[in-house]
């Protein structure tokens, strides 16, 4: 299930019934000239929906100069280190803050790694769409650990990394956005993304159907190029006659 709304978080998230989603992972704006009004009265309005809605964990990336007064101010449970390298004579690094919710999901037992290493999405990509968008694979780590969590939320959509990352990991998601043309961005890579997860099935099921079941195939295909094994003879679905490097089928698998 995938659900997008175009607008501010906040009232999106008065029309979500408590406890309703597993997992709020986002990235919220950081600088105070990003937001309407002062900035740590709207996170603090921000914050109480987001726990209000959310039944087993919270991840707030953001940035380094306020983690102080967010500890104090919001203690988290863990605090996880997204490590961005050197720049600007530095390194840096942007706190992820993970929240307990409830004491029948004990963060603990699921997290695996406190630290990632993950170069930002550099300006001069050519597949960066925001100004602050993140990268998929930092995304990735993260809610893979968070296993159960089957619904993710994200307030703060931007370009959808949150959206993309979660289907690819086969969850459900919710996300908001208030910019328009962020959410045009979000829609379409989250769109791309469910496509991909579609032909990702697909070819598992091909590849299913070419399995090679010969009680004397080795473990790894011998392609002959006309065969698809020198070792097999029998196959549990029909041949198509291709070579199987060609249908980059590497493996038989013995029953
Ligand atoms: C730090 S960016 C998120 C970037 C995102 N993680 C990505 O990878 O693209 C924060 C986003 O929140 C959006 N935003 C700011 N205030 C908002 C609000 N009240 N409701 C919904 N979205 C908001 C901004 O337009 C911006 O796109």
């Amino acid at each position: 299930m995938i659900q997008l709304y175009l607008g501010d978080c906040l009232e999106v998230m008065k029309g979500i019934p408590d406890k309703s989603v597993d997992l709020t992972f986002t990235s919220p704006p950081f600088k105070e000239k990003d937001v309407e009004g002062e900035y740590w009265e709207e996170y603090d309005k921000w914050f109480t929906e987001i726990s209000r809605i959310t039944s087993k964990v919270i991840c707030i990336i953001h940035s380094a100069t306020k983690l102080n007064y967010l500890i104090s101010k919001y203690p988290p449970k863990r605090t996880l280190i997204w490590g961005k390298g050197f720049s600007q004579y530095s390194w840096r690094f942007n706190p992820i803050l993970v929240y307990q919710i409830s004491d029948d999901y004990k963060i603990n037992k699921f997290i695996y790694s406190d630290a990632f290493g993950v170069q930002p999405v550099s300006s001069k990509s050519e597949s960066r769409t925001h100004i602050y968008q993140d990268p998929e694979i930092l995304y990735k780590a993260v809610i893979r650990m968070f296993k159960g969590c089957d619904t993710v939320f994200d307030p703060f959509m931007g370009s959808g990394t949150t959206g993309v990352t979660s289907i690819l990991e086969n969850r459900s998601f919710m996300g908001c956005e208030i910019d328009p043309t962020y959410f045009a961005i979000a829609e379409k890579r989250i769109k791309y993304a469910k496509q991909k997860m579609r032909l990702t099935v697909l070819v598992n099921s091909t590849f299913a159907r070419l399995t090679c079941y010969s009680a004397s195939c080795g473990s790894t295909c011998r392609c002959s190029r006309t065969t698809p094994s020198s070792l097999c003879t029998r196959w549990s679905g029909a041949y198509t006659g291709n070579c199987c490097s060609r249908i980059t089928f590497s493996r038989c698998v013995t029953r």
